[in-house]
Protein backbone atom coordinates (compact mmCIF):
# COMPACT_ATOMS: atom_id res chain seq x y z
CA UNK A 1 0.00 0.00 0.00
CA UNK A 2 1.41 3.35 -0.77
CA UNK A 3 2.31 5.57 2.27
CA UNK A 4 0.10 8.55 2.40
CA UNK A 5 -0.14 12.11 4.58
CA UNK A 6 -2.89 11.96 7.00
CA UNK A 7 -6.63 13.02 5.76
CA UNK A 8 -6.68 16.74 6.42
CA UNK A 9 -3.09 17.44 6.55
CA UNK A 10 -2.16 20.68 6.80
CA UNK A 11 -0.46 21.43 3.34
CA UNK A 12 0.86 24.94 2.48
CA UNK A 13 3.71 27.96 3.00
CA UNK A 14 5.08 30.00 5.37
CA UNK A 15 6.16 33.23 5.71
CA UNK A 16 6.46 36.33 8.52
CA UNK A 17 5.19 39.65 8.10
CA UNK A 18 8.86 41.35 8.52
CA UNK A 19 9.89 40.06 5.41
CA UNK A 20 7.28 40.01 2.99
CA UNK A 21 4.61 42.88 3.71
CA UNK A 22 6.24 46.09 3.36
CA UNK A 23 4.65 49.51 3.79
CA UNK A 24 6.53 49.56 7.13
CA UNK A 25 5.33 52.88 7.40
CA UNK A 26 1.67 52.68 6.24
CA UNK A 27 -1.16 52.24 8.26
CA UNK A 28 0.62 53.21 11.53
CA UNK A 29 2.58 50.87 12.04
CA UNK A 30 5.70 51.38 14.36
CA UNK A 31 9.23 50.86 13.29
CA UNK A 32 10.19 47.19 14.80
CA UNK A 33 13.04 45.28 15.16
CA UNK A 34 13.79 44.15 11.57
CA UNK A 35 12.89 48.17 10.03
CA UNK A 36 16.70 48.45 11.73
CA UNK A 37 18.40 45.34 10.17
CA UNK A 38 20.65 46.48 7.62
CA UNK A 39 20.37 44.21 4.53
CA UNK A 40 23.43 42.03 2.87
CA UNK A 41 26.27 39.98 4.28
CA UNK A 42 26.62 42.31 7.11
CA UNK A 43 23.60 41.55 8.75
CA UNK A 44 24.49 38.12 10.16
CA UNK A 45 27.69 40.02 11.46
CA UNK A 46 25.22 42.51 13.36
CA UNK A 47 23.42 39.60 14.64
CA UNK A 48 25.97 37.51 16.28
CA UNK A 49 28.04 40.19 17.62
CA UNK A 50 27.48 42.30 20.67
CA UNK A 51 26.80 45.79 20.97
CA UNK A 52 23.95 46.66 18.15
CA UNK A 53 22.18 50.09 18.25
CA UNK A 54 19.33 49.65 16.86
CA UNK A 55 19.31 52.78 14.74
CA UNK A 56 18.72 53.40 11.04
CA UNK A 57 21.88 54.98 9.23
CA UNK A 58 22.68 56.84 6.61
CA UNK A 59 23.54 55.31 3.17
CA UNK A 60 22.85 51.69 4.42
CA UNK A 61 19.76 49.86 2.54
CA UNK A 62 17.23 48.47 4.36
CA UNK A 63 15.50 45.66 2.71
CA UNK A 64 12.11 44.85 5.16
CA UNK A 65 10.98 48.43 4.35
CA UNK A 66 9.71 47.64 1.34
CA UNK A 67 9.88 43.81 1.40
CA UNK A 68 7.51 42.44 -1.58
CA UNK A 69 4.92 44.58 -0.79
CA UNK A 70 2.49 41.75 0.07
CA UNK A 71 0.58 44.59 1.83
CA UNK A 72 -0.44 45.85 -1.27
CA UNK A 73 -0.37 42.19 -3.66
CA UNK A 74 -1.91 40.09 -0.88
CA UNK A 75 -4.93 39.39 -2.73
CA UNK A 76 -2.65 38.68 -5.88
CA UNK A 77 -0.76 36.07 -3.96
CA UNK A 78 -3.19 34.83 -1.87
CA UNK A 79 -4.80 33.68 -5.14
CA UNK A 80 -1.58 32.07 -6.02
CA UNK A 81 -1.36 30.15 -2.68
CA UNK A 82 -4.83 28.89 -3.41
CA UNK A 83 -4.14 28.09 -7.06
CA UNK A 84 -1.24 25.75 -5.64
CA UNK A 85 -4.21 23.96 -3.28
CA UNK A 86 -2.74 25.12 -0.19
CA UNK A 87 -4.88 24.06 2.72
CA UNK A 88 -2.85 26.72 5.60
CA UNK A 89 -0.94 29.45 4.82
CA UNK A 90 1.47 30.59 7.74
CA UNK A 91 1.90 34.54 8.87
CA UNK A 92 2.82 36.77 11.32
CA UNK A 93 0.81 39.56 13.07
CA UNK A 94 3.60 42.37 13.06
CA UNK A 95 2.97 43.38 16.40
CA UNK A 96 4.42 47.17 15.30
CA UNK A 97 1.32 47.03 13.39
CA UNK A 98 -1.47 46.75 16.19
CA UNK A 99 0.58 48.54 18.93
CA UNK A 100 3.12 50.99 16.98
CA UNK A 101 5.10 51.60 20.11
CA UNK A 102 4.26 48.44 22.38
CA UNK A 103 3.32 50.23 25.53
CA UNK A 104 0.08 52.18 24.41
CA UNK A 105 -3.59 51.22 25.91
CA UNK A 106 -5.33 51.18 23.20
CA UNK A 107 -5.09 48.57 19.85
CA UNK A 108 -4.31 50.71 16.30
CA UNK A 109 -7.42 50.03 14.19
CA UNK A 110 -5.45 50.29 11.06
CA UNK A 111 -3.54 47.81 11.69
CA UNK A 112 -6.40 45.20 12.90
CA UNK A 113 -7.89 45.68 9.99
CA UNK A 114 -5.50 45.24 7.61
CA UNK A 115 -4.93 41.55 9.14
CA UNK A 116 -8.80 41.48 8.68
CA UNK A 117 -8.76 41.44 4.79
CA UNK A 118 -5.85 38.96 4.57
CA UNK A 119 -7.04 36.39 6.91
CA UNK A 120 -10.60 37.14 5.36
CA UNK A 121 -8.76 36.18 1.84
CA UNK A 122 -7.40 33.54 3.16
CA UNK A 123 -11.11 31.83 4.49
CA UNK A 124 -12.63 32.88 0.91
CA UNK A 125 -10.17 30.12 -0.46
CA UNK A 126 -10.88 27.96 2.85
CA UNK A 127 -6.70 28.17 3.29
CA UNK A 128 -6.64 28.08 7.22
CA UNK A 129 -4.62 30.78 8.53
CA UNK A 130 -1.68 29.43 10.99
CA UNK A 131 -0.66 32.69 13.14
CA UNK A 132 2.80 33.50 14.44
CA UNK A 133 2.06 35.70 17.09
CA UNK A 134 5.78 37.06 17.47
CA UNK A 135 8.16 36.24 14.59
CA UNK A 136 11.50 38.21 14.99
CA UNK A 137 9.65 41.64 15.21
CA UNK A 138 9.33 43.37 18.26
CA UNK A 139 8.40 47.33 18.01
CA UNK A 140 11.76 49.11 18.51
CA UNK A 141 10.22 51.31 21.15
CA UNK A 142 10.56 48.33 23.49
CA UNK A 143 13.37 47.77 22.49
CA UNK A 144 15.20 51.00 22.66
CA UNK A 145 13.04 52.25 26.08
CA UNK A 146 12.94 48.58 28.13
CA UNK A 147 15.83 46.30 26.72
CA UNK A 148 13.37 44.36 24.81
CA UNK A 149 12.17 40.87 26.82
CA UNK A 150 15.03 41.78 29.20
CA UNK A 151 12.29 43.59 31.14
CA UNK A 152 9.86 41.97 32.79
CA UNK A 153 6.90 45.12 31.63
CA UNK A 154 7.30 43.19 27.89
CA UNK A 155 4.88 40.40 29.27
CA UNK A 156 2.58 42.71 30.17
CA UNK A 157 2.82 44.54 27.03
CA UNK A 158 2.74 41.29 25.07
CA UNK A 159 -0.60 40.02 27.43
CA UNK A 160 -1.98 43.11 25.68
CA UNK A 161 -1.14 42.44 22.11
CA UNK A 162 -2.86 38.88 22.63
CA UNK A 163 -5.13 40.34 23.75
CA UNK A 164 -6.22 42.34 21.45
CA UNK A 165 -5.76 39.97 18.47
CA UNK A 166 -6.72 36.74 19.92
CA UNK A 167 -10.70 38.35 20.52
CA UNK A 168 -10.58 40.18 17.06
CA UNK A 169 -9.29 37.17 15.04
CA UNK A 170 -11.82 34.44 17.32
CA UNK A 171 -13.30 32.04 15.20
CA UNK A 172 -11.50 33.07 12.04
CA UNK A 173 -7.73 31.82 13.45
CA UNK A 174 -7.95 28.14 14.76
CA UNK A 175 -3.86 27.28 14.96
CA UNK A 176 -1.31 29.89 16.73
CA UNK A 177 1.84 29.98 17.88
CA UNK A 178 3.70 32.23 20.24
CA UNK A 179 7.04 33.01 19.01
CA UNK A 180 8.78 32.00 16.56
CA UNK A 181 11.96 29.69 16.75
CA UNK A 182 11.79 30.94 20.54
CA UNK A 183 15.34 28.67 21.14
CA UNK A 184 17.04 30.69 18.61
CA UNK A 185 17.92 33.44 21.21
CA UNK A 186 20.70 31.65 22.84
CA UNK A 187 22.23 32.20 19.87
CA UNK A 188 21.10 35.15 18.18
CA UNK A 189 19.04 37.57 20.89
CA UNK A 190 18.70 40.69 18.78
CA UNK A 191 16.06 39.23 16.74
CA UNK A 192 14.16 36.57 19.35
CA UNK A 193 14.72 38.33 22.44
CA UNK A 194 14.79 42.03 21.24
CA UNK A 195 18.28 43.07 22.96
CA UNK A 196 21.81 43.12 21.70
CA UNK A 197 24.01 41.62 24.33
CA UNK A 198 26.30 44.66 25.45
CA UNK A 199 30.36 44.70 25.03
CA UNK A 200 31.68 44.42 28.53
CA UNK A 201 28.44 42.22 29.56
CA UNK A 202 28.16 37.72 29.70
CA UNK A 203 25.11 37.01 27.25
CA UNK A 204 23.66 33.88 29.51
CA UNK A 205 22.56 36.07 32.42
CA UNK A 206 19.65 38.09 30.48
CA UNK A 207 19.41 35.68 28.22
CA UNK A 208 17.87 33.24 30.31
CA UNK A 209 16.34 35.77 31.85
CA UNK A 210 14.96 36.97 28.75
CA UNK A 211 13.61 33.41 28.05
CA UNK A 212 11.91 32.95 31.52
CA UNK A 213 9.91 36.35 30.73
CA UNK A 214 8.61 35.09 27.34
CA UNK A 215 8.36 31.36 28.83
CA UNK A 216 5.71 33.00 31.13
CA UNK A 217 3.91 35.70 28.44
CA UNK A 218 3.62 32.59 26.25
CA UNK A 219 1.96 30.12 29.13
CA UNK A 220 -0.03 33.42 29.63
CA UNK A 221 -1.29 33.81 26.30
CA UNK A 222 -2.01 29.65 25.60
CA UNK A 223 -4.65 30.53 28.37
CA UNK A 224 -6.38 33.30 27.63
CA UNK A 225 -6.21 31.21 23.92
CA UNK A 226 -8.16 28.69 25.50
CA UNK A 227 -10.55 30.50 27.22
CA UNK A 228 -11.17 32.88 24.21
CA UNK A 229 -11.11 30.45 21.18
CA UNK A 230 -11.81 26.87 23.13
CA UNK A 231 -11.79 25.33 19.31
CA UNK A 232 -8.17 27.11 18.72
CA UNK A 233 -5.05 25.54 19.23
CA UNK A 234 -1.50 27.14 19.85
CA UNK A 235 1.68 25.80 19.82
CA UNK A 236 5.39 26.67 20.53
CA UNK A 237 7.87 27.13 18.06
CA UNK A 238 11.42 26.11 17.59
CA UNK A 239 14.63 25.95 15.65
CA UNK A 240 15.53 22.11 15.52
CA UNK A 241 18.67 20.78 14.40
CA UNK A 242 19.05 16.86 15.26
CA UNK A 243 22.43 17.09 16.68
CA UNK A 244 24.98 14.10 15.67
CA UNK A 245 28.14 12.83 17.37
CA UNK A 246 31.09 12.78 15.39
CA UNK A 247 32.36 9.32 16.54
CA UNK A 248 32.27 7.16 19.26
CA UNK A 249 34.46 8.39 21.79
CA UNK A 250 32.17 8.74 24.82
CA UNK A 251 33.37 12.09 25.77
CA UNK A 252 32.09 13.43 22.74
CA UNK A 253 28.91 11.71 23.18
CA UNK A 254 28.43 13.38 26.19
CA UNK A 255 29.04 16.58 24.71
CA UNK A 256 26.62 16.64 22.43
CA UNK A 257 24.14 15.28 24.62
CA UNK A 258 24.49 18.22 26.85
CA UNK A 259 24.89 20.69 23.80
CA UNK A 260 21.54 18.83 22.04
CA UNK A 261 19.47 19.37 25.72
CA UNK A 262 20.22 22.90 25.73
CA UNK A 263 19.59 23.77 22.29
CA UNK A 264 16.77 21.44 20.64
CA UNK A 265 14.78 20.75 24.39
CA UNK A 266 15.07 23.39 26.74
CA UNK A 267 12.32 25.46 25.61
CA UNK A 268 10.21 22.59 24.89
CA UNK A 269 10.82 21.00 27.93
CA UNK A 270 9.48 24.18 29.35
CA UNK A 271 6.84 24.94 27.32
CA UNK A 272 5.21 21.38 26.61
CA UNK A 273 5.91 19.84 30.16
CA UNK A 274 5.22 23.08 32.17
CA UNK A 275 8.78 22.76 34.46
CA UNK A 276 12.19 23.34 34.21
CA UNK A 277 13.90 20.49 33.38
CA UNK A 278 16.93 19.31 35.66
CA UNK A 279 19.68 19.57 33.55
CA UNK A 280 18.83 23.49 32.99
CA UNK A 281 18.96 24.28 36.59
CA UNK A 282 22.35 22.66 36.99
CA UNK A 283 23.86 24.84 33.61
CA UNK A 284 22.55 27.60 35.83
CA UNK A 285 23.97 26.71 39.13
CA UNK A 286 26.99 26.01 37.53
CA UNK A 287 27.55 29.03 35.36
CA UNK A 288 26.12 31.88 38.40
CA UNK A 289 22.77 32.16 36.06
CA UNK A 290 20.13 33.03 38.62
CA UNK A 291 16.71 33.75 37.50
CA UNK A 292 14.64 36.34 38.48
CA UNK A 293 11.08 34.21 38.90
CA UNK A 294 8.36 35.92 41.25
CA UNK A 295 5.98 34.46 43.09
CA UNK A 296 2.69 32.41 40.65
CA UNK A 297 5.29 32.26 37.32
CA UNK A 298 6.05 28.63 37.65
CA UNK A 299 2.25 28.09 38.39
CA UNK A 300 1.33 29.86 35.47
CA UNK A 301 3.99 28.28 33.03
CA UNK A 302 3.15 24.85 34.38
CA UNK A 303 -0.84 25.89 33.69
CA UNK A 304 0.11 27.66 29.91
CA UNK A 305 1.52 24.38 28.48
CA UNK A 306 1.12 24.33 24.51
CA UNK A 307 -1.05 21.80 22.55
CA UNK A 308 1.06 21.55 19.61
CA UNK A 309 5.44 21.64 18.77
CA UNK A 310 6.47 23.21 15.57
CA UNK A 311 9.63 23.58 14.30
CA UNK A 312 11.64 24.68 11.26
CA UNK A 313 13.60 22.13 9.54
CA UNK A 314 17.06 23.15 7.51
CA UNK A 315 20.08 20.89 8.75
CA UNK A 316 21.43 18.37 11.28
CA UNK A 317 24.57 19.50 13.36
CA UNK A 318 27.56 17.45 13.66
CA UNK A 319 29.61 17.99 17.29
CA UNK A 320 33.23 16.81 18.21
CA UNK A 321 34.25 17.91 21.46
CA UNK A 322 37.42 16.04 21.04
CA UNK A 323 39.47 15.44 18.70
CA UNK A 324 42.25 13.28 17.78
CA UNK A 325 43.40 14.56 14.69
CA UNK A 326 43.16 18.55 15.97
CA UNK A 327 40.59 19.41 13.92
CA UNK A 328 38.23 22.78 13.83
CA UNK A 329 34.49 23.82 13.63
CA UNK A 330 34.12 24.25 10.02
CA UNK A 331 30.46 22.62 9.75
CA UNK A 332 26.81 24.52 9.44
CA UNK A 333 27.58 28.77 9.06
CA UNK A 334 24.42 29.37 11.22
CA UNK A 335 24.74 26.32 13.63
CA UNK A 336 28.32 26.15 13.70
CA UNK A 337 29.90 22.09 14.53
CA UNK A 338 32.03 20.13 12.32
CA UNK A 339 31.72 19.23 8.74
CA UNK A 340 29.45 16.03 8.27
CA UNK A 341 31.41 14.49 5.54
CA UNK A 342 27.97 12.70 4.77
CA UNK A 343 26.21 15.91 3.87
CA UNK A 344 26.53 18.28 1.08
CA UNK A 345 25.57 22.38 1.94
CA UNK A 346 23.86 24.90 -0.08
CA UNK A 347 25.00 27.94 -1.04
CA UNK A 348 24.97 29.52 2.18
CA UNK A 349 26.83 26.67 3.41
CA UNK A 350 23.46 24.91 5.35
CA UNK A 351 23.79 21.44 4.87
CA UNK A 352 21.60 19.64 3.53
CA UNK A 353 20.05 16.71 4.96
CA UNK A 354 16.34 15.26 4.56
CA UNK A 355 16.80 11.71 6.51
CA UNK A 356 17.78 14.55 9.12
CA UNK A 357 14.20 15.42 9.36
CA UNK A 358 12.62 12.03 9.78
CA UNK A 359 15.09 11.58 13.07
CA UNK A 360 13.80 15.19 13.93
CA UNK A 361 10.54 14.08 13.95
CA UNK A 362 11.11 10.75 15.35
CA UNK A 363 13.62 12.04 18.54
CA UNK A 364 10.90 14.83 19.05
CA UNK A 365 7.53 12.49 18.73
CA UNK A 366 9.65 9.92 21.15
CA UNK A 367 10.01 12.42 23.46
CA UNK A 368 6.63 14.25 23.91
CA UNK A 369 4.00 12.12 22.61
CA UNK A 370 2.64 15.54 21.23
CA UNK A 371 1.03 16.49 17.63
CA UNK A 372 4.18 18.07 15.64
CA UNK A 373 3.66 20.77 12.54
CA UNK A 374 6.94 21.88 10.20
CA UNK A 375 6.02 24.62 9.64
CA UNK A 376 9.74 25.80 8.46
CA UNK A 377 11.95 24.06 5.51
CA UNK A 378 13.07 24.73 2.28
CA UNK A 379 15.84 25.65 0.24
CA UNK A 380 17.76 28.81 -0.30
CA UNK A 381 19.24 29.12 -3.59
CA UNK A 382 20.09 31.54 -6.49
CA UNK A 383 17.24 31.21 -9.55
CA UNK A 384 17.64 31.93 -12.75
CA UNK A 385 15.18 33.50 -15.19
CA UNK A 386 15.55 32.04 -18.67
CA UNK A 387 15.56 33.95 -22.04
CA UNK A 388 11.52 32.53 -22.20
CA UNK A 389 10.74 34.17 -18.36
CA UNK A 390 10.47 30.33 -17.04
CA UNK A 391 12.27 29.58 -13.81
CA UNK A 392 13.36 25.76 -13.91
CA UNK A 393 14.37 24.97 -9.89
CA UNK A 394 14.57 21.27 -10.11
CA UNK A 395 17.18 21.67 -7.50
CA UNK A 396 14.26 22.85 -4.95
CA UNK A 397 11.71 20.27 -6.48
CA UNK A 398 14.90 17.41 -5.34
CA UNK A 399 15.35 19.01 -1.91
CA UNK A 400 11.56 19.41 -0.94
CA UNK A 401 10.89 15.76 -2.23
CA UNK A 402 13.80 13.81 -0.81
CA UNK A 403 12.42 15.97 2.99
CA UNK A 404 8.69 14.88 2.22
CA UNK A 405 9.89 10.92 1.60
CA UNK A 406 11.41 11.14 5.03
CA UNK A 407 8.19 13.02 6.41
CA UNK A 408 6.14 9.96 5.35
CA UNK A 409 8.58 7.37 6.68
CA UNK A 410 8.39 9.18 9.60
CA UNK A 411 4.63 9.57 9.35
CA UNK A 412 4.83 5.34 8.99
CA UNK A 413 6.82 5.24 12.29
CA UNK A 414 3.85 6.62 13.97
CA UNK A 415 4.88 10.35 14.22
CA UNK A 416 1.31 12.44 14.53
CA UNK A 417 2.27 15.12 12.23
CA UNK A 418 -0.27 17.73 11.25
CA UNK A 419 0.72 19.48 8.38
CA UNK A 420 3.92 21.20 6.43
CA UNK A 421 4.31 25.14 5.66
CA UNK A 422 7.39 25.32 3.09
CA UNK A 423 9.52 28.40 4.24
CA UNK A 424 9.53 31.20 1.96
CA UNK A 425 6.72 30.35 -0.34
CA UNK A 426 7.26 33.20 -2.21
CA UNK A 427 10.52 34.51 -2.16
CA UNK A 428 10.94 37.34 0.45
CA UNK A 429 13.90 39.19 2.60
CA UNK A 430 16.24 36.34 3.93
CA UNK A 431 16.18 36.99 8.00
CA UNK A 432 20.09 35.86 8.09
CA UNK A 433 21.14 37.89 5.55
CA UNK A 434 18.54 40.65 4.31
CA UNK A 435 19.02 39.54 0.75
CA UNK A 436 16.37 39.04 -1.91
CA UNK A 437 18.70 36.56 -4.01
CA UNK A 438 18.23 34.14 -1.11
CA UNK A 439 14.97 32.83 -2.81
CA UNK A 440 12.94 29.92 -1.02
CA UNK A 441 9.71 30.32 -2.79
CA UNK A 442 7.38 28.40 -5.45
CA UNK A 443 6.67 32.11 -6.57
CA UNK A 444 9.61 34.18 -7.88
CA UNK A 445 9.20 38.10 -7.61
CA UNK A 446 11.26 40.61 -9.36
CA UNK A 447 13.01 42.21 -6.87
CA UNK A 448 17.12 42.19 -6.21
CA UNK A 449 19.44 42.34 -3.61
CA UNK A 450 19.83 46.38 -4.75
CA UNK A 451 16.91 46.93 -4.29
CA UNK A 452 15.42 47.41 -7.78
CA UNK A 453 12.98 45.32 -9.39
CA UNK A 454 8.96 45.19 -10.84
CA UNK A 455 7.93 43.00 -8.01
CA UNK A 456 6.10 40.67 -10.81
CA UNK A 457 5.38 37.85 -9.23
CA UNK A 458 6.09 34.76 -11.38
CA UNK A 459 5.49 30.89 -11.07
CA UNK A 460 8.09 28.96 -11.28
CA UNK A 461 8.66 24.91 -11.96
CA UNK A 462 8.42 23.84 -8.45
CA UNK A 463 5.03 26.00 -8.49
CA UNK A 464 3.40 23.23 -10.85
CA UNK A 465 4.99 20.28 -9.01
CA UNK A 466 3.74 21.47 -5.40
CA UNK A 467 0.33 21.90 -6.75
CA UNK A 468 0.26 18.12 -7.52
CA UNK A 469 2.33 17.05 -4.25
CA UNK A 470 -0.75 18.80 -2.59
CA UNK A 471 -3.09 17.31 -4.71
CA UNK A 472 -1.96 13.68 -4.53
CA UNK A 473 -1.55 14.13 -0.49
CA UNK A 474 1.64 13.04 -1.33
CA UNK A 475 1.06 9.93 -2.82
CA UNK A 476 3.52 10.98 -6.10
CA UNK A 477 6.51 11.26 -4.59
C1 LIG B 1 14.08 30.73 10.08
C2 LIG B 1 13.25 31.94 10.33
O1 LIG B 1 15.21 30.78 10.88
O2 LIG B 1 14.66 30.52 8.84
C3 LIG B 1 12.82 32.69 9.10
O3 LIG B 1 12.14 31.69 11.16
C4 LIG B 1 13.95 32.67 8.09
O4 LIG B 1 12.43 33.98 9.47
C5 LIG B 1 14.23 31.23 7.70
O5 LIG B 1 13.73 33.45 6.98
C6 LIG B 1 15.29 31.06 6.64
O6 LIG B 1 16.43 31.76 7.01
P1 LIG B 1 17.10 32.80 6.02
O7 LIG B 1 18.14 33.44 6.82
O8 LIG B 1 17.60 32.02 4.89
O9 LIG B 1 16.04 33.76 5.63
Amino acid sequence: MAKAFPEGFLWGGATAANQLEGGFHEGNKGLNIADVLPGGKERLQVLRNPGFQFEIEEGKSYPNHEAIDFYHRYKEDIALFAEMGFKAFRLSIAWSRIFPNGDELEPNEEGLAFYDKVIDELLKYDIEPVVTISHYEMPLHLVKEYGGWRNREAITFFERYTEAIFTRYQGKVKYWMTFNEINSGLMMPIMGLGFAIKKEEDRYQPTFQAFHHQFVASAKAVKRCHEIMPEAQIGCMIIYAPFYVYDSNPENVMDALEKDERFNYFCTDVQVRGEYPAYIQRYFREHNIELEIEDGDLDIIKEGTVDYISFSYYMSKTEKKVDVNGGQADGNILLGGVKNPFLKASDWGWEIDPVGLRISLNRLYSRYQMPLFIVENGLGAYDKVEEDGSIQDDYRIDYLREHMKQMLEAVEDGVDLMGYTSWGCIDLVSASTGEMSKRYGFIYVDKHDDGSGTLERKRKKSFYWYKDTIAANGANL
